[in-house]
């Protein structure tokens, strides 16, 4: 009998920031109507589900990661019933969508901290992380925002500091409080109700923070420039005791629901971030693995040890996945360059696992330009070079007026990035050696080879230190992938004969010796093996 394997282990999901994706009615910021215009696209290029950073109500302190009403769309993005159409021509498509679920805070604007602020007694009060303020009048404890700056607001009104782990109008929820948790589990429902496929959930391995609030750690390593998010350790406002629990019970929710998935945004080391599948893979389906974008630098060995270390310590029976952009970190394009961009997308598309490509990264985006004035991003706020703006610029569909993104009399919400008028969507479709038709050959590789989906995974050892090799194998079918992680030419010795499937540069094809297998500087290989 064959194993059948659920959508969201032998699919590729999709992530798209609503607001730079597309703009369905011209007023500059992408809309859910807009993203419905598209999905024939992403039907062409061959993904499987999409996941949708957030589109409720928000006064976009945090671009929607402010939350004033988990169960309604924000009219920026739409309405309800954009929303239903689009779930509703994605599932006609065979696509699944995703929605971002933000849990560990609301807005400050939301009805529940409004009630929550309006005084001690308040029932809604414990619904938030409430604190004296120190013997001295500050803060309670040392905890610092991810943002910037002290994690605690006064509240003149009522005497006491909240908690906001992230910007000042993000309070954070008391998820201690089994109403908080049952409200939550209530908007999980709303959701799968009105038929989503799953969760991306915000930010999960934060939701519990130490209840005698002691303070955390400060790194030393920590220098003015760095992400203010590391300065310290945050031994007691990450990844604390009890949350374990919680994540199973949001779990069992889901699993009231058929096959729906579970997706963990955890940036974690590999050992604690594999404790979020479960010890009885009851948690998290995909906890997802930052390691590509986390990484000290992207070097051969360095990815193979974090591969290998990835690949051999996940619990029997977890399924892996791999994640190279999204939109809290440069693209890929621009950390590696756009030549070392392509060798990342075959190594993203070829591993075990599921991965998660982010808007534009199909076409090989770079970082746009942001002027300082024009910064929106309250993390960029605070600090200018940690802005996330530039990863979010808009959508390069053609080289017409504002890259077919939103009418050319309008101004997009963030300028477009400079190398628009070549890396596009249109531009990119008729060109045989493009980024993007890279993407979208690896994509159909990928599901049509059993290997590349659902076979083992084993790297290989070899002499050449500026390249990681590794085989995926089902039953008789054998492939290898050689990638070449530096600028210069190489040169990877191996036994047998192979037939070159695909190279990076989509200018090569034909039997060859493995014993001296060249590669260009910035190339990568996949290879059928033949005996
Ligand atoms: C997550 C999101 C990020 C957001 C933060 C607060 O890290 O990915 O964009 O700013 O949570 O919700």
């Amino acid at each position: 009998m064959t194993q059948t394997y659920p959508w969201w282990q032998t699919g590729v999901i999709y992530q798209i920031y609503p607001r730079s994706f597309m703009d369905g009615n011209g007023d500059g910021v992408g809309d859910l109507p807009g993203i419905t215009s598209r999905l024939d696209y992403l039907r062409w290029l061959g993904v499987d589900a999409i996941w949708l950073s957030p589109i409720y109500p928000s006064p976009m302190a945090d671009f929607g990661y402010d939350i004033a009403n988990y169960t309604a769309v924000d009219p920026l993005f739409g309405t309800m019933q954009d929303m239903d159409t689009l779930i509703q021509q994605a599932h006609s498509r065979d696509l699944k969508i995703i929605l971002d679920f933000v849990p560990n805070h609301t807005s400050d604007e939301h009805p529940w901290f409004q009630e929550a602020r309006a005084s001690r007694e308040n029932a809604k009060r414990d619904w938030y992380i409430w604190h004296d303020p120190a013997s001295d009048g500050g803060p309670p404890n040392n905890w610092t925002s991810y943002f910037g700056g002290s994690a605690w607001q006064f509240d003149a009104q009522t005497g006491q500091y909240y908690l906001h782990l992230f910007d000042v109008k993000q309070p954070d929820l008391n998820w201690r409080n089994p109403r908080v948790q049952e409200a939550m589990f209530d908007v999980m429902r709303f959701w799968l109700d009105r038929g989503i496929d799953g969760f991306r959930v915000d930010v999960l391995w934060l939701l519990l923070k130490d209840d005698q609030f002691r303070d955390n750690l400060m790194n030393p390593d920590w220098k003015p420039g760095d992400l203010p998010s590391a300065r310290q350790e945050k031994i007691h406002t990450e990844d604390q005791p009890g949350i374990h629990e919680l994540v199973r019970k949001m779990r069992s929710v889901l699993d009231g629901y058929g096959e729906r998935v579970f997706i963990g945004e955890i940036y974690l080391s590999i050992p604690r971030l594999l404790n979020y599948y479960g010890e009885m893979l009851d948690e998290a389906h995909l906890p997802f693995n930052f390691q590509f974008i986390t990484m000290p630098n992207w070097h051969a060995q360095t990815i193979r040890q974090i591969v290998d270390e990835y690949e051999t310590t996940l619990p029997n029976g977890a399924w892996p996945n791999w994640v190279l952009g999204n939109h809290d970190r440069a693209r890929i394009a621009t950390r590696v360059g756009s030549e070392q961009a392509r060798v990342a997308q075959m190594l993203l598309l070829t591993l075990r696992g599921t991965p998660t490509c982010y808007y534009g990264d199909e076409l090989g985006m770079q970082n746009g330009n942001v002027p300082p004035e024009m910064i929106s991003d309250p993390q960029g706020k605070e600090n200018p070079e940690h802005s996330r703006d530039p990863i979010r610029t808009p959508m390069q569909w053609d080289s017409g007026p504002n890259a077919g993104f939103c009418p050319a009399t309008v101004s997009p919400w963030l300028p477009l990035a400079d190398d628009y008028q070549t890396c596009n969507v249109a531009s990119e479709q008729n060109d045989p050696r493009s980024f993007l038709t890279l993407t979208r050959t690896l994509l159909d590789l990928r599901r049509s080879l059993f290997a590349l989906t659902i076979g083992s995974f084993q790297s290989i050892d070899q002499d050449n230190n500026s390249c990681f090799v590794y085989q995926r194998q089902h039953n008789e079918q054998h492939y290898l992938v050689v990638l070449n992680i530096s600028v210069q030419e190489q040169t990877v010795k191996l036994p047998g004969q192979g037939r070159i499937v695909l190279s990076t540069y989509l200018d090569r094809e034909g039997s060859l010796d493995l014993s001296t297998l060249h590669l260009r500087g910035n190339e990568g290989y996949l290879l059928e093996k033949l005996f």
